[in-house]
Formats: C-alpha cells, structure tokens, sequence
C-alpha cells in the first residue's frame, strides 16, 4: 500500500475538541514521515485508555492519556530516518539522538500549545520506576501514573510488532517479560493492573485498531517477506545501544538479516 493510502486518517483520539484536531494534524504529519512510529503511537491509544480504566482514573485524566499516548513519539520527527529504522545496533552518536526524542517531543508540543499535563507524558515516557531511565532519572511516583502507563503500553507494542530488526512475539510472551520487570522498569500498580486483562484481549484491542485503521498497521519490511531471508541473531546479552527497546532481562533480540 503506498503511503497516500493513507490520508485522510482515521481520528484515533476520541474527543472532538480544537486540541484533539491539532493533535490529529501533528500525527498526520508523523504519519507522513513515519508510518511506523505513526502506528505504533495510534495503537497506544486504546491499550493506554485500558489499563487507565482499570486503575480508575476520571474520564479528564482518561483523556490526557490518550493525547500522550498519541503524541508520546512526536519528537521522531526530528531523528533522521537513517537512525529511525537501523536494523542493528546504534552508534553513540546515533544513541545520543535517539535519546533526545522525549525532549524533542516535548519542545514540539509545547509549540503547538499542547497542555502541560500531555507534554509532561511525552517527556517523561522512557522513565524507569527504578530510575534509571531517560532523560531526567525520575524514580518511582515523581513520574506521573499517566506516563508509568504509557512506559508499559509502549513496550507492549514494541515487542508484539515488527521492528526493522525482528520479527513481532506473542502477546502472552509479551506479558510474561513484562512481568518480569515489575518494579525495575514497570510501576508494579501498572503491571498488575495490566496482568489483570486476559492476552487475547489485547490482541483483540490491536486488531480492532488496525481494522478501523489501516494506518495503524505494521509497516511491512520487505527483508522478513524474501525467500532466501536468514536471521542471524546476536548472542545473549544486549550491547550498550541495542536499538531495541524492549527488556533487559530478555536475550537481545536485534538481528542482522543477511540475504
Ligand atoms: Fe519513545
């Protein structure tokens, strides 16, 4: 499917507010330079509204979660592409950007008038409960539940999708390497809250997604589809600038592909 296929996009926050047509518009503009961090940030939408009912929040705060779940990536837009879909291994200079995309995002929105209460999720998405995340190595409850969510929600996608460098896994498979880091990278309130809705509920939630929207689809890489296609994975241990964003605990799972 080419890329025009997919405009006018399908609205993926619900409100019908000025705010959610501007952030409609920042997100076509990610659509049309990344289709897959545009889909990826389309499906966080309704897995972050999930788990955010679950824990209780009002339907105000309901809605500032999907705005940052929405936007959380916006700051991609200014990573280049090169360092966007690397299948392999990041340099420390292309680590360096890549770690800058919180801020990014954050000064983007910002820009665009976007409340504080959402950009204060899109800055702060790559905390770590234990601390030792980026940019600012907050810890525990100085991250606000709505970005504790989306730091779930986010890897949740990551693993059950297609990455320039692996293929997606299982959403059971998912759940359990999620658990595996309650209380390192996940905020055990929002693990447990997750682990509460059965797998396939989530797989349910994902396809509902991609039916309404074809944009929040996985983009395809040509390299997974070739015949004569052999992955040849890395052994073990992450290196210092996997790209990949999932867990630590798991053995990496970026890969050269070599045809
Ligand atoms: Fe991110």
């Amino acid at each position: 499917m080419e890329p025009h296929q997919f405009f006018p996009l399908r609205h993926p926050l619900s409100d019908d507010t000025p705010l959610a047509a501007a952030l409609h518009s920042l997100g076509t503009t990610l659509c049309a330079r990344d289709r897959g961090t545009y889909a990826h940030s389309a499906r966080l939408v309704p897995y972050a509204h999930k788990i955010g009912t679950i824990l209780g929040l009002p339907p105000d705060r309901l809605r500032i979660l999907r705005q940052g779940a929405f936007l959380h990536d916006i700051g991609k837009l200014l990573v280049h592409e090169q360092i966007l879909t690397k299948p392999g291994f990041l340099s420390d200079s292309e680590w360096s950007v890549m770690r800058q995309h919180p801020a990014s995002g954050h000064r983007i929105a910002t820009a665009w008038s976007v409340p504080e209460s959402v950009t204060g999720i899109i800055l702060t998405h790559h905390e770590w409960y234990d601390g030792s995340g980026y940019p600012l190595g907050l810890k525990g409850r100085r991250i606000s539940l709505e970005a504790r969510i989306c730091a779930l929600v986010d890897v949740l996608d990551a693993l059950t999708s297609i990455r320039p460098y692996r293929r997606p896994i299982s959403f059971a498979e998912a759940a359990s390497a999620i658990q595996a880091e309650r209380g390192t990278h996940f905020d055990p309130l929002v693990v447990d809250a997750f682990l509460t809705v059965p797998v396939d509920v989530w797989a349910g939630l994902r396809h509902a997604a991609v039916s309404a929207s074809p944009a929040a689809g996985d983009k395809p890489f040509d390299r997974f589809d070739k015949p004569n296609a052999k992955v040849v994975r890395s052994a073990g241990a992450h290196p210092p600038h996997c790209s990949d964003p999932g867990l630590h605990h798991m053995p990496c799972s970026a890969a050269h592909l070599c045809f």
